[in-house]
């Protein structure tokens, strides 16, 4: 199948391709996107309920979005591989619906459901773009949630016995493999950050230790069952600020809960100091070691620095801060500083010692097509522009980066937002599913091309 990208009028400011000096040919270029935001057919092919259909059905995402249909990926993925090859990447992150190969997330298998991911693993093969798979990107089955989620320690037999059939269909040809993607967010927006309930306080510590046991289990399975995997997994790590000074000492704790809880335990073998007295109760004999598999790689996700502050009534005592008047924004408010980003991959790569993929990174606004039909964003090319540039720097000063992936490939259902912010290089209409290339579609494209000329 074969896709047009649009012509259109661009300014020389938005044309203009990243000034690279460090990254090499051999860098990996790619999009990312996950299985209950694209998909649609929620209730197709004998897939079994999420706790995100639960979400949308409770009314508890702007609009009352729902994921029912989303890009309706499930049917078109053909289109949107296409739509990978005429943009060049080397590289897709996709996830796999557990609810879809597991409707009641263990027990019976659901063919159908394993039959469609072959498809589109043998779509982006025979288009010569390498299959990412990450296994959890936070679309848990709701029927091991009704069974406690994350919460009861048998989460981490069930979710190794899910590692183990997907290890068993897809490690003939799939290779790379991540476990989680940004566990420390799911933990910490279902734990309700920010809410005056401090018996989440315990809820969060029991699902950060056993979605980390989880983690490690998975590499096992990984690793035995595929020969040649590259196993890692994928952490959303941002700057945590003070909003003021006297909110240092929670922004310091919120940080190790958001960029820490996961990535030290899984890599380093230990959690932070500053969070034992909640996970203490639930360690057992042998679990540090249970957590710390060797890996491949660190995904690294990054959007924008946070603004933290002190509030004795919040969950571990910490809450979303007000941010400085005057940062530079994107249109859905999030602050744009790709020094930021640089010194982010910077103290990963020092304190990891992992090659990093950055496996998100991207631009939210409310992208809409001009009177000829094409839609021109400017916006999401300078931010491409300045973030990828700050990452050359951070390579050339010692970061070892091997990737770049944009989130994301097509505008797509956003987990609080529905469908009212977009993130991708190609607009989707929700009206009839048509897809157009954006602007930054066809920049990112000559940008991949030009950096793979050297
Ligand atoms: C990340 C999520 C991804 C998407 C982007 C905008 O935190 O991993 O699914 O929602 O934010």
């Amino acid at each position: 199948m074969a896709v047009s990208i649009p012509e259109t009028a661009a300014s020389e400011a938005s044309t203009k391709l990243p000034a690279l000096t460090a990254l090499k040919r051999e860098f990996i270029w790619g999009v990312s996107t996950s299985s209950f935001q694209i998909e649609g057919a929620t209730q197709e092919g004998g897939r079994g309920p999420s706790i995100w259909d639960t979400y949308c059905r409770d009314g508890e995402i702007k609009n009352h979005d729902t994921g029912d249909v989303a890009c309706d990926h499930y049917h078109r993925y053909a289109e949107d591989v296409a739509l990978m090859k005429a943009l060049g990447v080397q590289a897709y992150r996709f996830s796999v619906a557990w609810p879809r190969l597991l409707p009641q997330g263990r027990g019976a298998i659901n063919e159908q459901g394993l039959a469609f991911y072959d498809r589109l693993i043998d779509a982006l093969l025979a288009a010569g773009i390498e299959p990412w798979l990450c296994l959890y990107h936070w679309d848990l089955p709701q029927a091991l949630e009704d069974q406690g989620g994350w919460m009861s320690r048998e989460s981490v037999v069930w979710f190794t016995d899910y590692a183990t059939l997907v290890a068993k269909r897809y490690g003939d040809r799939v290779k790379r493999f991540a476990t989680f993607n940004e566990p420390s967010i799911f933990s910490l927006f279902s734990r309700s950050l920010g809410k005056r309930d401090h018996s989440a306080d315990d809820k969060l510590h029991r699902t950060i230790h056993h979605v980390n046991l989880a983690h490690g289990a998975a590499v096992d399975v990984l690793r035995a069952l595929v020969p040649g995997a590259s196993i890692g997994s994928i952490h959303n790590v941002q700057p945590i600020l003070p909003s003021t000074p006297a909110d240092a000492a929670a922004a310091e704790l919120f940080g190790a809960y958001w960029n820490q809880a996961y990535p030290d335990p899984q890599f380093l073998g230990s959690y932070p100091e500053i969070m034992l007295p909640g996970i203490q109760p639930h360690l057992q004999p042998g679990d540090p070691e249970r957590i710390h598999r060797p890996a491949d790689w660190f995904g690294l996700n990054h959007y924008s620095p946070v603004y933290a502050k002190a509030d004795p009534d919040a969950m571990m005592g910490f809450n979303w801060g007000d941010r400085p008047p005057g940062l530079p924004l994107t249109p859905i408010d999030w602050p744009i500083n790709a020094p930021a980003f640089g010194e982010t991959l910077l103290k990963v790569h020092k304190r990891y010692k992992l090659p990093i993929y950055v496996t998100e990174n991207g631009y939210g606004s409310h992208d809409q097509p001009d009177a000829s039909g094409a839609v021109v964003d400017p916006g999401r090319i300078g931010f491409l522009r300045d973030y990828i540039e700050a990452m050359d720097r951070a390579v050339a000063a010692g970061a070892d980066v091997r990737g770049y992936f944009v989130w994301s490939l097509l505008d797509n259902f956003e987990w609080d937002s529905g469908y009212s912010v977009r993130f991708g290089l190609t607009y989707v209409d929700y009206n009839t599913l048509q897809r157009i290339p954006k602007t930054s579609f066809r920049w990112f494209a000559e940008a991949i091309k030009a950096a793979r000329q050297g």
